[in-house]
């Protein structure tokens, strides 16, 4: 019998990926605002028969907005994934709590390994911090797995509005001085098989594709990619800004995030692909013009 996994954050862009690829694998049960809303206490809202593992993606990612309303984002991204952990403790179950890069202070460059310890700058990453703590203490058994600048067909992200703006405007400007690994949903669901059920690993994973970029290089490969299609782009040059120069964000970023998957690749035995192929292989996906 196909074991049962149970995914919060359907509609989310890692949650809805995770829960069409893993269908074929597994029993899913994938659950949605409607059917578990974080804001308020998560356990009298579930109602679940047995399952294996939980696989919590749903979260206030907005860092701006967590800057605002950071008792909110402490509630969404704190205290309900520790309330999911004690849940899924007393099931019996694992839970894979899925955290982000925004841990991390970002002022060592290099790839951090899971063993840096945090140091947020911002709301959300204090929230988000909270949350991997929570989570590790309700269970040795369960998982928290970094992820890093999410893309992928479910939800627009930052490549979909660059190609967007890159289609309707002469010229498009992207930061420049701020480092990370973008991560593709349909990659990160094909790294989780191995560790989710198979063999399990506890603790912090990194999970992102291989190398690091700006958002400006980022922008570029995704504007390149785009125009070997054959889409009309008006540009395909990205101007530079700078972080500091971003007058409307409301949070710090973190400037160096590039996360080390060194661990994984041990565990499962599988290398992450370079982000310059995962995007190349989402704009084919996603901007066909044929
Ligand atoms: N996006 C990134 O670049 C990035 C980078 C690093 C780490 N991460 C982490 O990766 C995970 C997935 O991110 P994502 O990009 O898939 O996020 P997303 O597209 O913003 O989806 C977040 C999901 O959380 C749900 N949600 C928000 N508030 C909720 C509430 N009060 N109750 C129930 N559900 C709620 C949303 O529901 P609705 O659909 O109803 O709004 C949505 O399905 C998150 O843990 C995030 O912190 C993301």
């Amino acid at each position: 019998m196909a074991k049962r996994i149970v995914i919060v954050g359907k509609r989310g862009r890692l949650g809805a990926a995770l829960a069409r690829e893993f269908a074929s694998r597994y029993d899913v049960i994938a659950l949605g605002r409607e059917d578990l809303d974080l804001s308020a206490p998560v356990a009298p809202q579930i109602v679940l028969p047995g399952f294996d593992a939980m696989l919590n993606c749903a979260a206030a990612t907005n860092v701006d907005w967590c800057e605002q309303n950071p008792e909110l984002a402490q509630r969404l991204n704190g205290e309900a994934a520790g309330e999911l952990a004690e849940f899924c403790a007393r099931r019996h179950a694992r839970l894979i709590h899925v955290s982000t890069d925004y841990v991390f202070d970002g002022k060592t460059p290099g790839p951090l390994a899971e063993e840096v310890a945090p140091n947020p700058i911002n709301r959300y990453g204090q929230s988000k911090w909270q949350g991997e703590l929570a989570v590790l203490a309700a269970s040795p058994d369960h998982l928290v797995v970094r992820v890093s600048w999410v893309f992928g067909p479910d939800r627009p992200s930052f490549i979909d509005q660059i190609i967007a703006r890159a289609q309707s405007e002469p010229a498009v400007a992207a930061v420049a001085d701020k480092w990370s690994a973008p991560s593709y949903t349909l990659d990160i669901a094909q790294w989780l098989h191995p560790v989710l059920l198979e063999r399990p690993v506890s603790g912090i994973l990194h999970l992102c594709n291989h190398g690091s970029c700006s958002w400006k290089e980022w922008a570029e490969v995704a504007l390149a990619a785009a125009r070997r299609l054959g889409n009309r782009l008006r540009t395909t040059e990205v101007a530079p800004l700078t972080l500091a120069g971003m007058k409307p964000f409301k949070a710090s970023r973190p400037v160096h995030t590039v996360m080390a998957t060194t661990k994984f690749q041990a565990l499962a035995g599988l290398q992450p692909r370079p982000w310059q192929e995962a995007v190349a292989a989402y704009v084919d996906r996603q901007y066909q013009t044929a």
